[in-house]
């Protein structure tokens, strides 16, 4: 049966980011979570846990790693072996455990931005150093600026971040830039360390994703690929996310650095990421049509708003809005309109809506727009 997403759900009053950490006369459209149910076998599953009654430690059936092989194979294909696979109880952990794997004297991460902020963020908190470096635009898109990365090294540094698809511009990368960056990776002997979390979300049928790691053994073997369910079926509360490591050397060190502090992914976390990828593959093909339509709506309605403007992302269910005004976040606070503000990432003159939501919410947003930017005759 498809499923309906434009199905209505209460969120306030759940003890949700989204929703209840804004006044209730403000509209939530910031934090990168959906506001759909999640698939019934998910459900299902986690009901099982809870049916249990028992919530002791957990340990991975083998059948996740064997989903996971398969689905990196099947949908990358990359082939990847079980060892290299670490299970995380959250991505973020993940970002922040790979910048503790370098050596003091080659401590320092690049990354390009504006971008989702634990990418710069990671460094900081392992008392690192971050190397910053603008996006660049290229016929209306976003693009790595190569030279100037290249300019920007210096001799401590040892990592490059990337986000892949790009949280918040939206991007997918094509093969050709994604060679470039192992090109720049393996010759300038970095660390790739690559957040591929929205890698299920593609919604311009003309592009694919594509995980670096994949592209040739040498930056396989120089590589941490992060990735989770989390985003795609919306159970980012959860958090069951991974890093496949190749390299034993780096795989210890991030193992290392994780020791102790990182909880281990328990049940929940399991459960659920096994649930999404062996039975989740028709719901999500329904999401990305859902999702593809609510771009379209929003593109329209968005590029008719006099001081907006938009371009379609490829993926993920944020867009990324140019706005004229100092300040979008607060203005647009004040309208009733919760937007993540581009400060957030290390940007400017942008904004961040989550059009992951029922079209009756995303036309509420659309009006709030167009009366706050007086397009409303
Ligand atoms: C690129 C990216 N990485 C990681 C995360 C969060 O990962 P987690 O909640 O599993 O720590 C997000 C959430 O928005 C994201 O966009």
């Amino acid at each position: 049966m498809p499923f309906n997403f434009d199905k209505p759900t209460q969120r306030r009053g759940t003890g949700s980011v989204k929703w209840d950490m804004l006044p209730e006369d403000v509209l939530p459209v910031w934090v990168a979570d959906m506001d759909f149910e999640s698939p019934e076998e998910i459900k299902e599953a986690l009901r099982g846990l809870v049916d249990h009654q028992i919530y002791g430690y957990a340990w991975p059936k083998e059948e996740l790693f064997t989903v996971i092989i398969n689905r990196l194979k099947d949908r990358h294909g990359w082939e990847i072996k079980k060892e290299w696979i670490v299970l995380l109880p959250g991505l973020v952990p993940g970002l922040h455990a790979a910048a503790r794997t370098l050596p003091k004297e080659r401590s320092s991460v690049m990354t390009s931005t504006p971008v989702y902020f634990h990418l710069f963020k990671a460094a900081g908190s392992a008392g690192n150093q971050t190397i910053e470096v603008p996006f660049a635009q290229k016929d209306k898109k976003w693009v790595m600026d190569f030279a100037s990365m290249q300019n920007a090294l210096t001799s401590s540094t040892g990592m490059y971040m990337l986000c892949n698809p790009h949280n918040p511009n939206g991007r997918v990368f094509s093969k050709d830039e994604l060679e470039q960056v192992s090109d720049f990776c393996l010759n300038n002997d970095l660390v790739l360390v690559s957040d591929e979390i929205h890698c299920d979300l593609i919604l311009d049928n003309s592009k694919k994703h594509i995980s670096v790691a994949s592209l040739n053994k040498e930056i396989e073997n120089q590589s941490i690929t992060l990735l989770a369910p989390s985003k795609t079926w919306n159970i980012a509360g959860l958090g069951g996310s991974m890093a496949i490591i190749p390299n034993s050397d780096i795989r210890k060190k991030f193992q290392d650095a994780a020791y102790g502090i990182m909880p281990h992914m328990n049940n929940w976390q399991m459960a659920s990421m096994l649930a999404a990828y062996t039975h989740g593959e028709p719901w999500r093909k329904e999401l990305i049509s859902y999702l593809q339509a609510n771009q379209e709506y929003l593109l329209k309605e968005i590029n008719g708003i006099p001081g907006l403007s938009m371009e379609p992302c490829e993926a993920t269910y944020l867009a990324w809005i140019a706005c004229d005004k100092e300040n979008p976040e607060e203005y647009l606070r004040k309208h009733g309109l919760g937007v993540s503000g581009a400060h957030q990432f290390n940007g400017k003159g942008y904004f961040r809506l989550n059009f992951g939501t029922q079209r009756a919410n995303l036309e509420k947003a659309v009006a709030i727009l167009k009366e706050a930017f007086g397009s409303n005759s």
